[in-house]
């Protein structure tokens, strides 16, 4: 963390665009972290993984529209193109260049102890059916993250085990090679929001259980979400007394309300039995419009500007360009594929 002030820390991360929008787990877990990171003079690179989704979108029309969101979203809470390096995955054409290079330094046995893989199989999905983008997907997440030879990587904790192994894939190219061709990245995961609860009480937030709050979804499904939201099982009446610890609402309090005295206010009453789940549901909707109601404006304004839009993501693809293409050439000349026929 030390490093992560000195301000010359690099960070990599990347969100895939399966879902039609950002929700407060990615924002809380990782938009808001790696954004406040672009201020870092070792730079950010943030990049929207549109490769990734193919392992579960296959209708063009609804890709095209999730990856248009989930830019405008990142855009719209605060990413700032001129301090950060934004870009899609797919316009660096040497994320998929260096996937075809790491898969032969990682072994299968280890591949097929990957969660994504796993949660696969625990649900039931036959082995033999699942795609091999799925089952790849690691791989390719550790080609995005080396390229750029990042010190951290700002993510929830389900992607921890993704950090992990792309450590292990650089530490076997590195000892292959005898040479220290990528430094090994850290995972940059905050204790405190790196596993927001989804509104079931139980899983993490994520798009795929449909257990979310929204940011840019209509005021009415928003507040629908925050209305259904799980909170204390054990409390039948307004008057009975509640738990605060370990109650999602109170959570989403604490990471949205920023008027803080309310809060207080409102744990008290409701440990004392003083107030009801429907007044606490009400004051996070409200707190989540106070919150968010900059952002939710910018992205109407990015909206009505496309061009503005793919201005960014075209000069964010150069940069990200310049610093893959020699990462690349590095690792060709290591390998021994550039040789004296083609230099
Ligand atoms: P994705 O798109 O599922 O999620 C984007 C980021 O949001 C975090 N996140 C959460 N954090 C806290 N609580 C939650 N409930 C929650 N839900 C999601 C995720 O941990 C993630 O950091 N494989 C990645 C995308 C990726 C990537 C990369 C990340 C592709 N290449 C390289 C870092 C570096 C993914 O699918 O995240």
């Amino acid at each position: 963390m030390d490093k992560i002030k000195s301000g010359n820390y690099r960070v990599v991360s990347g969100i895939t665009p399966s879902g039609s929008s950002m929700h407060i787990g990615n924002y809380f877990g990782m938009a808001k972290p790696a954004i406040e990171l672009q201020e870092n003079s070792g730079g950010a690179f943030l990049f929207i993984a549109d490769l990734h989704a193919l392992t579960t979108v296959h209708n063009s029309e609804e890709l095209k529209g999730n990856i248009t969101n989930v830019v405008l979203d990142y855009l719209a809470l605060g990413l700032d193109p001129d301090k950060a390096t934004f870009f899609r995955q797919s316009d660096v054409p040497e994320h998929s260049l260096l996937t075809v290079v790491l898969g032969n330094y990682i072994s299968y046995g280890h591949m097929k102890r990957m969660h994504a893989f796993k949660d696969k199989l625990q649900k039931g999905t036959n082995q033999d059916s699942i795609n091999m983008g799925l089952f790849n997907y690691p791989i390719l997440m550790a080609a995005d993250i080396l390229l750029y030879k990042p010190d951290g990587v700002p993510v929830g904790e389900d992607q921890r085990q993704h950090v992990e192994i792309t450590r292990d894939m650089a530490e076997s190219f590195n000892k292959a090679y005898g040479k220290e061709i990528f430094p090994l990245p850290e995972a940059v995961i905050s204790k405190e929001t790196g596993k927001i609860v989804g509104t079931d009480g139980k899983r993490k937030m994520s798009k795929s259980l449909g257990n979310i709050i929204g940011i840019f979804e209509d005021e009415s499904l928003i507040k629908k979400q925050i209305m259904s939201s799980y909170t204390d099982p054990n409390r039948k009446k307004s008057t009975d007394p509640g738990k605060v610890e370990g109650n999602p609402v109170f959570q989403y309090h604490d990471l949205i309300n920023d008027d803080k005295s309310e809060v207080e206010d409102l744990k008290k009453r409701y440990r004392e039995g003083k107030v009801g789940d429907v007044e606490v549901k009400d004051r996070l909707f409200t707190a989540h419009m106070r919150l968010f109601d900059p952002a939710r404006k910018r992205r109407k304004e990015l909206e009505n500007n496309l061009d503005l839009v793919r201005e960014i993501l075209e000069k964010g693809a150069e940069k990200a360009g310049e610093i893959s293409k020699k990462t690349m050439t590095e690792v060709y000349e290591t390998l021994g594929i550039r040789n004296q026929l083609n230099v």
